[in-house]
């Protein structure tokens, strides 16, 4: 039997139509919905047929019972969908939502090493007297580390630096154990007169403790003119030490032994600032170029003269700037490094 259109089966049309939009619990469902409830097939849709075949006076009245309900299921349509929306924008704020309150996650920024900052001060110091920068490797020839420096093969002096040979051992290469060998290297490379200051990392076997570290830094010097006398040498120290430890800053020189200077001194300096009181301080060693090494590199030791000297970096560092134990120096502790800011 087919069905009638009467207010009863609108409303019930109606009624399941409207039951069904409002399980719709998400956008898809409720398209779903949509097509069903109001597509030809809807029950209002067959109702809506029947109105053309009622008899004319009834039409109007068929016309406004269904006009109605499908808008009554319209206006619900429309509420349902706004309800969704509503849900999905709050959804939608809560993923996106930011903590005003948090405390920001901020990466810690790095810091140059004091030990790169204080070589930069050291070259610029020498820099301002016209010297030049030079370099050369760290894994070395063991003759520009040792026998072009007038190390004999079995001079007990080979023995004061702690090696770390390369293996095989008959490629004679080595980690370098001073940055003298940089000496050779320029006079062999560069035109003389020649003033040239090497700041680099050496390494020699030692543990690391609290005074020493197997990878350390030194600077050397070299000068190599006509001329030069031990007096060159100490005036460039003086002015070296009071640029770097202030205008009272004085130097001395104890007798030493260096087979690659002749004469050879240790170096030590009067650091006014130092803690707990102005006091002399080791600081590293230097000398006249023995006439060897400029025989080595081709050089006539009658017509020229040299002067060299060697300090350790983290040595300066320590006895400077105050710090206590070489473990600060290698733990890479950007904290430590930002204490000394850039300038140091
Ligand atoms: N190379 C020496 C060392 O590592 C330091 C040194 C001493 C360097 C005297 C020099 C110098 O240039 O003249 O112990």
């Amino acid at each position: 039997m087919s069905e009638q259109l009467t207010a009863e089966t609108v409303s019930q049309a109606l009624a399941s139509s409207l039951a069904l939009v409002q399980k719709a619990d998400n956008f898809q469902d409720l398209k779903a919905i949509k097509a069903s409830a109001v597509g030809e097939e809807s029950p209002l849709s067959k109702l809506n047929a029947l109105i053309k075949s009622l008899p004319n006076d009834q039409k109007a009245e068929a016309g406004r019972l269904v006009g109605a309900a499908r808008a009554e299921l319209n206006a619900a349509f429309a509420t349902k969908e706004s309800e969704l929306q509503a849900v999905a924008d709050s959804e939608a704020l809560e993923l996106e939502r930011v903590d005003i309150t948090a405390y920001p996650r901020v990466a810690p920024k790095g810091a140059r090493h004091p030990l790169s900052l204080l070589m930069d001060s050291i070259s610029d110091v020498f820099i301002g007297m016209g010297w030049e920068i030079a370099d050369g490797p760290e894994l070395e020839n063991e003759w520009f580390n040792f026998d072009a420096l007038n190390f004999h093969p079995d001079h007990p002096a080979r023995a004061m630096q702690d090696t770390f040979f390369v293996a095989p051992v008959d490629n004679h290469l080595l980690l370098r154990t001073h940055t003298s060998p940089v000496q050779v290297r320029s006079l062999l490379e560069r035109e003389l007169p020649l003033y040239v200051l090497c700041p680099g990392r050496v390494f020699r076997t030692d543990e690391l403790d609290a005074t020493h570290t197997p990878v350390f830094h030194q600077v050397e010097g070299l000068a190599v003119d006509k001329g030069l006398t031990m007096s060159d040498l100490k005036g460039t120290l003086e002015h070296f030490a009071r640029v770097m430890f202030g205008p009272e800053a004085k130097i001395r020189l104890r007798p030493s032994f260096f087979p690659f200077t002749e004469p050879s001194a240790e170096l030590d300096v009067w650091h006014p600032g130092a803690k707990g009181g102005a006091r002399w301080v080791e600081w590293g060693g230097c000398g006249m170029v023995n006439p060897n090494v400029l025989l080595a590199a081709g050089i006539d030791p009658e017509v020229y003269t040299g002067f060299a000297f060697g300090m350790g970096i983290e040595r300066t560092l320590m006895f400077r700037n105050g710090v206590r134990d070489m473990h600060d120096m290698v733990e890479a502790d950007a904290r430590f490094s930002q204490q000394f800011g850039s300038v140091i």
